[in-house]
């Protein structure tokens, strides 16, 4: 069977198809198993849920993101504070690979749990066995179950972990996929489009960090809808492009310099056909 992520929205390069293919052709040795690392933004956690989708699984996507105070116990039944027995993460997952269909689970940031996590998912990806009640195991069908591991690399994995999963290492997306992904997102043009993540990448330049898709996303709608003039776009740069503290130092960048007039040229035109196209509507009303 092929995974075919095309109708979720999802844009995977060919490293991911390969990765998906290989793991769906994996036959018989434990569960199949993912590990995608890569910096913040570059898709893991979309890519588990595209997954979800195209499997249509849905209704058995299990997701639970990791920390330094994730506790290891609450993967299987535990006691709750007011003495019920409560579900695992492990205990739900294995019971919904008993229906038919297959189930999804992303475990994610592994990076963020300590080491001995990966001893304990080490076990249940190859053997499947989830302890519940004392001398009992419920197993996982893992013919029909895809786990999801992500990792921004705070951390190095243990070997064992590594060797178990196939591994996907994912870049940063293209100037092209940000671009259509932001036009899609905010329903502006193509060019504003583009000359936010020229202006984002600039700001990143001068400031050393990464600009994520969402920060885009939310300045060139505030351009859109709230900008009356350079000066405002100026501030929402500031707000939404910018980590640091110094504002002076990007907005003096001469590439910044360069294309802020040009955004708010492009995002003036929006404004105005979208004022004119309003007022036309007005006058067929009348
Ligand atoms: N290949 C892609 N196709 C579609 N959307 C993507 C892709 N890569 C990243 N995105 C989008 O970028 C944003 C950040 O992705 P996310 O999965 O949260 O990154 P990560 O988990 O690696 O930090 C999300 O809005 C996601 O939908
Ligand atoms: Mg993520």
């Amino acid at each position: 069977m092929m995974l075919d992520l095309t109708r979720t929205g999802y844009r995977p390069n060919p490293e991911t198809i390969q990765a998906l293919n290989s793991l769906m052709a994996q036959k018989g040795s434990g569960a199949r198993a993912l590990l995608v690392t890569g910096e913040a933004g570059t898709g893991k956690t979309a890519l588990a849920e595209a997954i979800a989708d195209a499997l249509e699984a849905r209704e058995r996507y299990y997701y639970v993101q990791l920390h330094s105070w994730t506790e290891g116990a609450k993967f299987f039944d535990y006691q709750s504070g007011s003495g019920d027995s409560e579900k695992g993460f492990l205990t739900k997952v294995a019971e919904a690979t008993q229906k038919t269909g297959w189930t999804v689970a992303c475990l994610d940031e592994m990076d963020k749990a300590p080491e001995s996590f990966e001893a304990l998912f080490l076990d249940w990806l190859q053997t499947g066995r989830v302890p519940g009640k004392p001398g009992e195991h419920l197993y996982t069908n893992l013919d029909r179950l895809l786990v999801l591991v992500t990792s921004n690399g705070m951390r190095e994995h243990t070997e064992p972990f590594m060797r178990r999963c196939r591994r996907l290492r994912m870049e940063r997306m293209s100037h092209e996929l940000a671009v259509e992904l932001l036009f899609t997102r905010t329903k502006t043009s193509e060019k504003a489009s583009s000359l936010t993540v020229d202006l984002a990448h600039a700001c990143e330049r001068v400031d050393e960090t990464v600009i994520s898709l969402h920060e885009m996303t939310q300045f060139l709608n505030e351009a859109r809808h709230v900008c009356q003039s350079l000066v405002d776009m100026k501030a929402a740069t500031v707000a939404w492009l910018m980590r640091r503290d110094e504002p002076e130092n990007i907005l003096r960048s001469f590439e910044v310099q360069r294309i802020l007039p040009l955004l708010w040229a492009e995002i003036e035109s929006l404004q105005q056909a979208q004022s004119l196209g309003v007022s036309t509507c007005y006058a067929t009303v009348d």
